[in-house]
């Protein structure tokens, strides 16, 4: 009889490591969470401890292995996801030269401006790596790392993304994934390959970054240390795998140009898969290798989707209220008519990434009346998202050129069934949800690694397991109204801007 094939995906999140376990059917046999700590020593810096990761990767791979109780040798492979743009620093025998330093630290700011300045300004930035430089990206961190503590720096021999470390750890190899590597901001998304100019521009040795692979390639295998300590057999492969915010569309089935992804966790990631290179020439998007060969990936992030929700959650309602709050939200969202009577909410609560880079938007309510009630403002803040959502997906029409046929959304705000309603109708597009999609970055990564261990022969057929969970046909009916209040809701931003600016100097003297 022929033996059942398992593989492994693992997502080191930002709160948790999260590790699966699915057969070649896609079917998800076993999945277990760990958490660690952040650190915020200071305004602004965001930090953690990789031996916290290392501890909660061995002990979720564990769990997963006993609760499936599989005989490991059906195991063909295993493939890693992470959080994108980290910075690891490691010295000349591997060890941690410092905690952390994660994708939403604020750090690096002025080393961004820097680094555009260094290369000529921003056209030039984005003819060499397709992207803009975000103070988030591993680039600027490894700058600041130099400028202000030079005495870490002059020792570090590499420079890791927070998934290549654990790579690292089981594998003993120094390697990364295209889709990784473009969030580094040193890396050239059109040739796939370490961007040899910035390089030199910024004076880091290439041998100081690991090896790049295309996401499904077996980048190492598990040594006999990571055997002991995960359960995993030694010898193992080890596929590249891909950032998060990447993989966790391939997931979802975004391999093909024209279906658009719209993930709703705290931010709002809207993608689409590219068939070829697309030039960046805005800045805007981010566009960085997909997770097969010969193909990309374009990207916006929109800082407060479900954030948004969480905050209006936390303001109407008690601490006690207890597990049901959303779904009464939903309820009460639901006695309001489509277009929120004429309420309009901009959810730039943290400011904004995508589409106006700008630290300093403000969130807003406009078009208050004495009539509005509190069902009116819960839904005006779920439709306000998804104009949000719709500006960066407009953006992603116009740098691809091809007309999207649907949407795949994943993420706790797809659990929403109104949620996916106001998409299917400010959209005009069918909404769907596919199963593994409540799985993130794990399940790509355990799809990719199905494809490098020789389960599946290419991506194409790996996302053929998916099966569509629910479907949300727009209602024609709303289209109008909704074009009409997202034209408004679109031209917002730039007549508050002025007032977003001065709030901001007034709101400095809060401290
Ligand atoms: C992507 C991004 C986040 C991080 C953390 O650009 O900043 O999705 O990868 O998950």
């Amino acid at each position: 009889m022929k033996r059942k094939k398992y593989v492994l995906g693992v997502d080191l999140g930002t709160s948790s490591c999260k590790s699966i376990l699915i057969d070649e059917t896609g079917q998800v046999i076993a999945d277990a969470t760990v958490g660690y700590p952040v650190y915020m020593p200071q305004a602004n810096w965001v930090e953690q401890d990789p031996a916290d990761w290392e501890k909660a990767v061995t002990l979720s791979i564990r769990q997963v292995l006993s609760k499936s109780n599989i005989d490991t040798g059906q195991l063909v492979g295993i493939g890693l996801s992470g959080q994108m743009h980290g910075l690891v620093a490691l010295d000349a025998q591997g060890r941690v030269l410092r905690p952390a330093i994660l994708w939403n630290d604020q750090r690096s700011a002025d080393q961004c401006q820097r680094i555009i300045e260094m290369v000529g300004g921003k056209e030039n930035l984005i003819e060499m790596i397709n992207n803009d430089m975000l103070p988030g990206y591993t680039a600027s961190k490894i700058l600041w790392l130099a400028e202000n503590e030079p005495y870490i720096y002059d020792k570090a021999c590499m420079f890791l993304n927070p998934k290549d470390y654990i790579r690292y750890k089981l594998t003993g190899s120094f390697a990364t994934d295209v889709s990784d590597a473009s969030g580094t901001g040193l890396f050239d998304v059109k040739r796939r390959c370490w961007s040899e100019g910035l390089l030199s521009i910024l004076g880091i040795q290439r041998q100081y970054l690991p090896q790049c692979f295309e996401s499904p390639e077996i980048t190492g295998y598990i040594t006999e240390t990571a055997c002991e300590c995960t359960g995993l057999p030694k010898g193992l492969p080890v596929v590249a795998g891909g950032g998060d915010a990447v993989i966790q569309t391939t997931g979802t089935g975004l391999v093909k140009e024209g279906v658009l992804g719209i993930i709703i966790g705290t931010a709002g990631i809207v993608a689409m898969g590219l068939d070829s290179y697309k030039f960046n020439r805005r800045g805007a998007l981010q566009i960085f290798c997909n997770n097969y060969p010969g193909t990309w990936h374009a990207m916006g992030v929109t800082l407060s989707a479900g954030a948004s929700l969480e905050w209006f959650k936390n303001i109407l309602y008690d601490q006690n209220f207890g597990g049901t709050v959303y779904k009464d939200m939903d309820k009460l969202a639901a006695d309001s008519p489509a277009g929120s009577n004429g309420l309009i909410f901009l959810p730039y609560l943290f400011g904004e990434r995508c589409p106006y880079a700008d630290p300093s938007a403000k969130g807003t309510f406009i078009g208050l009346t004495y009539k509005h009630q509190k069902s009116d403002m819960i839904r005006a803040v779920l439709e306000g998202v998804v104009f949000s959502l719709k500006q960066v997906a407009d953006l992603i029409t116009e740098c691809s050129d091809v007309p999207i046929s649907e949407i795949r959304t994943s993420g706790g705000g797809s659990k929403s069934e109104l949620w996916r309603q106001i998409q299917a109708d400010v959209f005009q597009l069918p909404v769907r949800t596919v199963s593994g999609g409540e799985h993130g970055g794990a399940y790509g990564a355990a799809l990719i690694a199905g494809v490098g261990c020789g389960i599946w022969p290419d991506v194409f057929e790996a996302v053929k397991v998916l099966k569509i969970e629910t479907e949300t046909m727009p209602n024609k009916k709303n289209k109008e109204l909704y074009d009409s209040l997202y034209s408004v809701y679109k031209n917002m931003y730039s007549m508050l801007k002025p007032a977003f600016d001065s709030l901001s100097n007034v709101t400095n003297l809060f401290g």
